[in-house]
């Protein structure tokens, strides 16, 4: 398919997905909102991407929210379905069934640190910076600000960067568990190549039940979520990657799992 504001590549087993406005600091209007949800679409349809890479154009931006300029047009009704469309589609990030990765190379605001949010794993170069502005703008986050990232740290951090609207450092991230890791501008994308490209080493079938095994934990109780992990933990028994992850152990070998 080709995206107007959108780089999409494939490399070993890697889908890597490019927002791309770096003159507008790659801010989200709606094409580029559509284009993120028939990216993933495609994404969860080509078995042969085992994992998923986040990331913006340019040096200084990975998202810098909302694009401001629709924003300003919006009323009651056409806010709804404004925030209930990113709602639907980062959502759908989040539940591909596929790890996805955020590499956050600059500016995450607004919509940027929510579509971080919605990945699986962030790590963000030295220069990014995280926020939610929207106060300053006279709304509220839009699109899970509120809800993921008050799951993501401590409620009342996640309430200071809101009520605030203040940005934090990569180096505050990391310390308040934002982000997994931080590297230099220039390690930062071959780093979280590197990364996918170890999950895509793994038997793919136990870390689809692994990932939903851990995000079923926003859901549910501690309770039914090890009644879940025993039946997925059996399923995964019966797989090929089980044997032969198994056997190579044992025999002293590498393994071969079935998708390589
Ligand atoms: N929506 C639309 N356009 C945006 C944008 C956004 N969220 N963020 C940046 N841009 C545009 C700017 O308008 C500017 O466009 P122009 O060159 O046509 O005037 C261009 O991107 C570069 O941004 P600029 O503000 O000149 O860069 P800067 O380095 O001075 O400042 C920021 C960087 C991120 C601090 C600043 O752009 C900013 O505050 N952006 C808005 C962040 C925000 O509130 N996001 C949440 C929206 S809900």
């Amino acid at each position: 398919m080709n995206y107007q504001n959108i780089l999409f590549e494939i490399k070993n087993h890697t889908g890597i997905v490019t927002i791309n406005r770096p003159d507008k600091l790659n801010a989200l209007n709606g094409q580029t909102v559509s284009e993120l949800e028939d990216v993933f679409s495609e994404i969860k349809n080509n078995s042969e991407i085992f994992v998923v890479v986040v990331t913006g154009s340019g040096e200084k931006a990975f998202v810098a929210g909302a694009d401001i300029s629709e924003l300003n047009k919006l009323d009651v009704i056409s806010a709804k379905a404004f925030s209930e469309k990113g709602n639907r589609i980062f959502r759908e990030i989040e539940t591909l069934g596929k790890p996805v990765i955020a590499a956050v190379n600059g500016f995450a605001l607004g919509g940027g640190c929510e579509l971080a949010l919605a990945c699986h794993i962030r790590f963000a170069s030295e220069n990014a910076k995280f926020g939610q502005p929207e106060v300053n703008l006279g709304i509220i986050p839009g699109y899970g600000g509120t809800q993921r990232l008050a799951r993501t740290i401590n409620s009342a951090r996640a309430l200071e960067i809101i009520l605030t609207g203040d940005m934090v450092s990569a180096e505050e991230a990391l310390r308040i568990g934002l982000v997994n890791k931080v590297f230099s501008s220039a390690e930062l994308l071959a780093k979280t190549l590197e990364l996918a490209e170890k999950i895509s080493s793994k038997g793919q079938q136990a870390i689809r039940f692994a990932l939903k095994a851990v995000k079923a934990t926003d859901n549910i109780s501690l309770t039914e979520g090890l009644a879940y992990e025993a039946s997925l933990f059996a399923l995964v028994c019966g797989t090929e990657d089980f044997k032969e992850g198994t056997a190579a152990f044992l025999e002293k070998r590498k393994p071969n799992f079935k998708n390589h």
